[in-house]
This record gives structure tokens, sequence and C-alpha cells, in this order.
């Protein structure tokens, strides 16, 4: 099979046949709603029916076809519906759809090969069935490998919708994520370094990464009681609006964990498994966390994610009975099996990092060419562009952002960004050629957006 099978037939992209979203979507929408309720920001300001995904499109119930830039939600990384992973999955599905924890053919596959990928001794392994469970049971096997209680995560962070991921995660916008309710107890945060609103500057100007990390130690010895069992951080903030770490950051933290032996749990849900280049994020800084959570683009779709624990601390998950009733299904472990072979089989980690840089340089140019665009940053297919009111005061500017996305929709561009931040995150198999014409759309849509709003600084395109 060719790694360009999506390329069949794709004809014109975006091929759009009616106003977005059309007839049928908003009809069937509005019958949705009459039951389905905590539907996202993004469906409720573009409430389109999608019925068909194949390699880089999205096709909705209209007919109209879309350029996916999202990946379903960092999901279908290696495109929707990639012939190897379904082929996988519809084997299993015929011949041995669970077998509770019991070992498979698949399993004992995909376990090797985990093992293979993963750095350092990252090898003792459980799986689950969503991205907030294993972030869970990374909680639950760090306190089992450290017999300590406490949690530290960032502000902005997000690990999920349980009860402990919802302690390490972000709490400070009407407190969507926690019913109005606290913190559990023992769970607390701390700001991490953004270098586009830096709190600690050196007196060049540029993100102290040293004062964050003196924060962090006095923190642990003055804030908390001394049982402070793993940080749980994000190696880049996702949904906090793609944002990276300086390159001294993680390499300082894990020193500081080492010194006061506590666990980096690493959860590379959204992250990992070649969104930015690399199996893990975090490799891109030579770092090797003691727990790792994988999710997402693990099976392509199919809902399988795992947490990793380091070989010493494979008992922990003994002690903490890790197993689940879905977690390494035969299908689960087919289709995370087929994601990671066909990621080696058509060399993606190479294509991330080649269409990444052209990713990098236009949004620079972006930046260059228009006045609400106050910060560009990504690595590989994990990509943000921060709109400001003012370059200089740097006020987030929430309304454009809103319109900079529906017009894009409507153009023919699937995405996901939300309030001022526009997040991109494409499937890894784009080629240069998709790559451009997505942010053709999205530079088209954000000068539509400061034309309406009296930006009239008459902005050239940038160059492609
Ligand atoms: C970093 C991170 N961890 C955990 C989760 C939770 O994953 P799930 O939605 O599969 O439960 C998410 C979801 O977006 C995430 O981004």
């Amino acid at each position: 099979m060719s790694k360009y099978w999506w390329k069949e037939d794709i004809g014109a992209l975006p091929h759009l046949i009616t106003e977005t979203p059309g007839p049928r979507s908003r009809a069937m929408h509005s019958s949705a709603i009459r039951y389905i309720k905590g539907l996202s920001s993004q469906v409720k300001l573009f409430p389109v029916c999608f019925e068909k995904g194949y390699g880089i499109t999205l096709t909705d119930v209209d007919g109209n076809k879309y350029l996916d830039f999202s990946s379903g939600i960092y999901v279908t990384s290696l495109g929707h519906c990639h012939p190897k992973v379904s082929e996988a999955v519809s084997y299993w599905a015929k011949n041995l759809m669970n077998a509770h924890d019991f070992t498979t053919p698949v399993k004992e596959k995909l376990l090797a090969k985990m093992a293979q990928i993963l750095p350092g001794k990252l090898n003792a392994i459980q799986f689950y069935s969503d991205g907030t469970t294993a972030v869970e049971a990374a909680i639950r096997a760090a306190r089992a490998i450290t017999n300590k209680h406490e949690f530290i995560s960032a502000f902005r962070d997000f690990h999920g919708k349980t009860l402990g991921a919802v302690s390490c995660a972000q709490m400070y916008r009407n407190s969507t994520y926690s019913y109005g309710a606290t913190r559990a107890a023992g769970f607390y945060m701390v700001p991490r370094p953004d270098p586009y609103r830096p709190l600690w500057e050196k007196a060049d100007g540029t993100i102290d990464t040293d004062s964050y990390i003196r924060f962090y130690e006095d923190f642990i010895k003055e804030g908390t009681v001394g049982n402070v069992a793993a940080f749980v951080l994000e190696p880049v903030q996702g949904w906090g609006g793609s944002v990276f770490p300086p390159d001294d950051f993680f390499p300082k933290l894990k020193k500081l964990c080492d010194k006061y032996k506590i666990l980096l749990i690493d959860d590379e849900v959204l992250a990992g498994m070649g969104r930015t280049g690399e199996w893990l994020t975090m490799s891109h800084w030579g770092v090797i966390p003691d727990i790792v959570t994988l999710g997402k683009s693990f099976g392509n779709g199919f809902p399988v994610t795992a947490m990793v624990v380091s070989e010493e601390n494979g008992k922990a998950l003994e002690k903490i009975s890790a197993s689940s009733s879905y977690g390494g299904s035969p299908m689960a472990c087919a289709a995370a099996l087929a994601s990671i072979e066909v990621i080696e089989e058509e060399d993606i980690l190479q294509n991330v990092r080649l269409v990444g840089d052209y990713f990098l340089q236009r949004m620079e140019n972006i930046k260059e060419n228009h006045p609400i665009v106050g910060d560009v940053r990504g690595k590989g297919f994990l990509l943000g562009i921060e709109l400001v009111k003012d370059k200089n005061t740097k006020e987030p500017f929430d309304e454009a952002g809103k319109l900079v996305y529906q017009k894009a929709f409507r153009k023919g561009l699937a995405w996901i960004p939300a309030g001022h931040i526009l997040r991109m995150s494409p499937p890894l198999i784009m080629d240069v050629k998709y790559a451009r014409l997505g942010m053709d759309i999205i530079e088209e849509s954000i000068q539509e957006v400061e034309n309406e709003f009296g930006y009239n600084q008459k902005c050239t395109k940038s160059t492609n």
C-alpha cells in the first residue's frame, strides 16, 4: 500500500456544494441537541454533522468536503480510517472482541513493540480506554510507588475529567471541569513557564527557567506536607494553547524531582505518538519520565490508551490492580499496534519534522504580517497562533478567535481552536501542498477579521 493512499480520488479540496453548515447538518444537529447536552464550544459555534472521514478529509451530511486540520481531536493522526488500522480492528471484531485481561497474540506483540519504541526502561504497561483513566491510574501508581500522596500540576494544564485528573487540571474558568467543587486534598498547582507570557524574566528579557524551579523548590518545602508523590505535567500544554516550555525546563525540573524523590508523570495523551516528531515529546529534551500516559493518536480513533511505568516500579501496577474491562481488548491492541507500525512504515516522524518546519516558517510570516497575531509556536504538527488586541499589551482577543474559527470552517477547514488561540493539529500524513492550503484559509480568515475590526493596516499575504 502506498503511503499516499489518502490521495486517491481526493479531488478538489475543499469541495463545498452548500453553505456550511448545510441544511441537513442543521436539521440533524437541531434534532440531536434535544437530547445531547454538554457539547463543546466548537460544536456550538459550528454545528456541522459529519458522516465520512478519509485520510485528511471529512465529509458532512450535505456532501461538503473539508480539509481536516484537527485530526478529530488530536486523535486520527494517521488520517481518518487508515486502511491498515481499520483492517486490524475489523479482524479482531470478527474473531475476539474481549478476553478480560488474558494475554492475546496481538497484545503480546503490542507490548514488545511498545517496550522497543519507548525510551529508557519504560516497559511496565497497562491499557485503558480513555486518557483520563490512564492519568487516574498514573496517580494511583505514583502513590503506590512512593507511599506519598501529594501531587503538583500546573496552571492551564489539562489531564482529563475524572476526579484525580480534574484535580491536576485547569479550573480557572467558571470551574468548568470541577462543577464548582474544590480540588481534591493534596493536589496543588503552580505556574509553568510560558515564553510569551513569562512570570520571571532574565535581564535580557528571555524567560528565567531557574526562577520557576526555585519557586517549586520553595513550594515543596513550604507549601506541602513533605509528601509529594509526583509532578503531573503535559510536556506541552495542548488545551492551554499549544504552549511549549523553554528547552531547559524539563531537564531542570527532572533534577529537582530526583533531589526530592518525586516522580515525573509525563502526560503525553495529546502530544505523544509522533505529533511533535518524536514518539514522546519529552524526548526533545532528553528527559526520561518515571510514568507516561498515552492516548488519542495511540489508537488512531479506536479508544485505547496506556499508562507506562519504568521497569523497576512495575510492581506498583500489581498493588493498584491496574487492569480494567476494556483496556487491552484485542481490537484495542490491534489498533495501537497497527498505528505504531504505520508510523514506522510510512516514516511519519520524518514527515512531521519536514512539514513541521514549513508550518513554523509560514506562521512566523503570518505573525509579521498581521497586527492581531501576537505569538506563533509549535513543534511538528502541534501548532498555535495567539490572537491579541494589541501586540504590546498582549490582551487576548477572544471575539476575533471565534470569528476566525467560523470563517475558516465556512471556507472548508475542519478544526478546533478555542478562545483567542488558534490551535491546529492536522493529520501527520499531510504534505506541504495541503499544509499550505490550510494555512492560506486561516490567513485569509484572519485578514477578514482584521478588516471587520478596523485593523486597517494593508496586509500583504505572507509568502507561502
Ligand atoms: C493531556 C491530556 N490528558 C488527558 C486527557 C483526557 O483524555 P480523554 O478525553 O481521552 O479522557 C486529555 C484530553 O484532551 C489531554 O489533552
